[in-house]
């Protein structure tokens, strides 16, 4: 892992990632969570603090980057909420079949190399009645501004830890086997369309 990446890269993450428009839509769907929950690219634990912790019994938070994990601890110091560590990526989830009640996906579905053995292993982990709730960035459905996310998109990633600006969030979550309960999907600014499109919502097995 490069310097940039392990030393610069979390605080950029971090920022980019909290601010109140985002925290708002976090708070749309992280208290939802309960029971065993697994977080897929836990990055600075900026959700700790939106947990329900009378629904929650414990957290695993699977975060690969060693950086962010740092950068991440001194929400885990106050966390209300129970936290492990995996640290494995998404395509290498270390738990078994069914065990987790809710899963929750914030911001890390664009930046997972191979979202599809991702998505498979969260499918596997989750219980039959368990739910994927997610918050995510992605393809915008207007023309004018896919055609800018595909052109940024390969100097996005390099500047921005892999973050893709293009994958069809819904979409893919729908191709993993799963059915959306419930989704709303906006720009959160209009200024920067190609980076705030927006999909937040619950799934399903279905
Ligand atoms: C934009 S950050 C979002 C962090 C956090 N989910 C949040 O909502 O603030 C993307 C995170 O995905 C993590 N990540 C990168 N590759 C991953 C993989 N293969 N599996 C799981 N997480 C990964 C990164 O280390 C980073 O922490």
């Amino acid at each position: 892992m490069s310097f940039y990446e392990e030393k610069i890269l979390p605080h950029i993450i971090n920022c980019g990632c909290s601010t109140p428009d985002i925290m708002e839509l976090r708070a749309k769907v992280v208290p939802l969570a309960y029971g065993d929950v697994l977080e897929v690219g836990m990055g600075s634990a900026l959700n700790l603090d939106l947990y329900d912790s009378t629904q929650v019994n414990k957290v695993w938070g699977l975060e690969p980057s060693v950086g962010m994990r740092k950068r991440a601890s001194k929400n885990l110091k106050k966390s209300p909420v129970h936290v492990e560590w995996l640290g494995l990526p998404g395509e290498k989830i270390p738990l078994e079949d069914s065990s987790v009640d809710s899963i929750v996906l914030t911001y890390t579905l664009c930046t997972i190399p191979d979202w599809r053995v991702a998505m498979e292993q969260m499918y596997r982990v989750l219980k039959p009645q368990g739910k994927l709730l997610f918050c995510e960035h992605g393809r915008s459905p207007d023309s004018s501004v896919e055609r800018l996310q595909d052109k940024l998109n390969p100097v996005w990633g390099k500047l921005f830890g892999g973050c893709n600006l293009n994958r069809t969030v819904v979409k893919n979550i729908e191709e993993s086997g799963f059915k959306i309960e419930w989704n709303d999907n906006m720009y959160m600014n209009k200024f920067a369309k190609f980076a705030t499109y927006m999909s937040i919502g619950s799934a399903i097995k279905a």
